[in-house]
């Protein structure tokens, strides 16, 4: 039996028949991935918003809305498939967890704050199952409006935003659009509109998102160039120039609509849906006298593209491994790490007696091939009989006796005898395969291999 009440974020629901939502999902409410510092979810929103200066950014919007808001506002038909239990959310028969970040644009047109915005938050929709689908995502919403009274005598609203449009940087792309803007059967022209003011408004939409795509495509052309993988930099420096194109769509909230798709990697992708804002929605936000247009866009879909993460998964990881790789001061691309436990094993020894206890070289794993540190060039240079211990010496014993079963080897405890002066290292393998869980027995059999070699090579004594 169902529990009568739900409680979100403080807030008490009641809850019927049409209740579907699992506690997995509600857990999912709290996290704001598009709010938190760092997170490529947050880098991808504010890298889109930089492309719309002026702009005003919502990003605080509750995902709790009515089926008025998420739908009824929109223009959706009673019978609308979206509508159903199987597609959406239910808290219960009048609220749902919103299906996409529309569902805000009549409210933000009626408070009337700014002539564009965009609104970026977390979406909610039951779907099928893949790297690419997740039921929950984000979206970013964006609008631009114009108001026919405010447009200054002797000027026409289409000519103000032909201005408008002249005033956007001058996309450096390829673009495809075979269609003519408006087509009476598939993207009809409003009614209340003129031609002209219909292709300047798409126009000003076009350019401004293609903007956007040229943002994210250097700035992930950047990302390859700097990567450390042979393969990726030479791709990047091979790469051709970006091409994109539009083809029409169908939107109950837009006429005339479209999608724009990104050629990616030997493939069309779709990125975006937008379009001009039906006057209706529009005329009930009691902004009748405006004119605009809207677009939404799912921020993992181009947060996947931009750092080349594979799967969408990925994005709820509370890993240090996936979130210590993001940065918003720099994009750099993902580096894959393994889904397999890992099976850390100590190894604990005391230095030979004949080499220098004082000069023990340690240094951490990330600076290791990279940048040398002064430290590591002298250890491998020094020639003198008593070689100081390095912690390369470890590395690469490590390496040879397990290859790439091992993710890293840290120090984790040192100290000096107080009587006899003689140092001890104990250090922490962890061992964990890219390809497969490792067996107790495969961790173990190569661990005891290095405690092996380090006495064999090193003549360590084992603790
Ligand atoms: N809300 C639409 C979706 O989720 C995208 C969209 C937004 C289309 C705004 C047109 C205008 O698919």
């Amino acid at each position: 039996s169902r529990a009568k009440e739900l409680t979100i974020h403080g807030k008490v629901y009641q809850t019927d028949s049409w209740t579907n939502v699992p506690s997995t999902i509600l857990e999912s409410v709290s996290r704001k991935l598009h709010q938190q510092d760092n997170h490529p979810i947050s880098i991808t929103r504010k890298l889109i918003e930089s492309r719309f200066p002026g702009y005003r950014h919502h990003n605080e919007f509750f995902p709790v809305v009515t089926v008025g808001q998420n739908f009824d506002s929109l223009g959706f038909p009673v019978d609308h498939p979206g509508r159903s239990r199987t597609d959406t959310y239910y808290i219960n028969k009048d609220t749902v967890l919103r299906t996409h970040t529309s569902a805000h644009q009549a409210d933000v047109f009626r408070a009337n704050t700014s002539a564009g915005f965009t609104i970026s938050a977390d979406v909610y929709r039951r779907d099928a199952i893949d790297r690419s689908h997740y039921p929950v995502f984000h979206q970013m919403e964006g609008a631009m409006t114009w108001d026919r009274n405010t447009v200054p005598e002797g000027k026409t609203l289409a000519q103000q935003i032909w201005e408008d449009v002249e005033k956007l940087p001058k996309p450096d792309i390829v673009v495809e659009d075979p269609n003519p803007t408006t087509h009476p059967e598939r993207n009809p022209l409003q009614t209340p509109h003129t031609q002209e003011e219909a292709e300047a408004v798409a126009a000003h939409l076009k350019r401004s998102l293609e903007n956007v795509v040229v943002e994210i495509f250097s700035k992930a052309k950047e990302a390859a160039a700097a990567s450390t993988v042979d393969e990726i930099r030479n791709q990047a420096q091979s790469q051709e120039p970006l091409k994109v194109r539009w083809i029409e769509a169908y939107f109950p909230f837009t006429s005339p609509s479209w999608e724009l798709e990104i050629f990616w990697q030997g493939d069309w992708l779709e990125v975006l849906g937008c379009g001009v804002i039906s006057q209706p929605l529009l005329d009930n936000a009691d902004a009748p006298s405006k004119i605009g247009w809207a677009f939404g866009i799912g921020l993992e879909r181009i947060a996947m593209l931009l750092y080349e993460i594979p799967d969408i998964r990925l994005f709820w990881s509370k890993d240090s491994r996936f979130l210590s790789q993001f940065d918003e001061k720099k994009i750099r691309r993902f580096a894959p790490f393994s889904k397999y436990p890992a099976a850390p094993r100590d190894v604990a020894f005391w230095l030979p007696k004949s080499a220098p206890q004082d000069e023990v070289v340690t240094s951490t794993a990330s600076n290791t091939s990279t940048s040398p540190s002064p430290a590591g060039g002298l250890a491998s240079e020094a020639a003198a009989p008593a070689l100081a211990f390095h912690e390369n010496d470890i590395m690469e014993i490590v390496r040879s006796a397990a290859g790439d079963s091992v993710e890293d080897v840290t120090l984790v405890d040192e100290f000096t005898h107080p009587k006899t002066g003689r140092r001890s290292l104990c250090y922490r393998i962890n061992y964990r395969s890219l390809e497969s869980t490792l067996t107790k027995e495969q961790a173990n059999d190569m661990h005891e291999k290095i405690r092996g070699e380090l006495v064999s090579k090193f003549g360590v004594e084992l603790r």
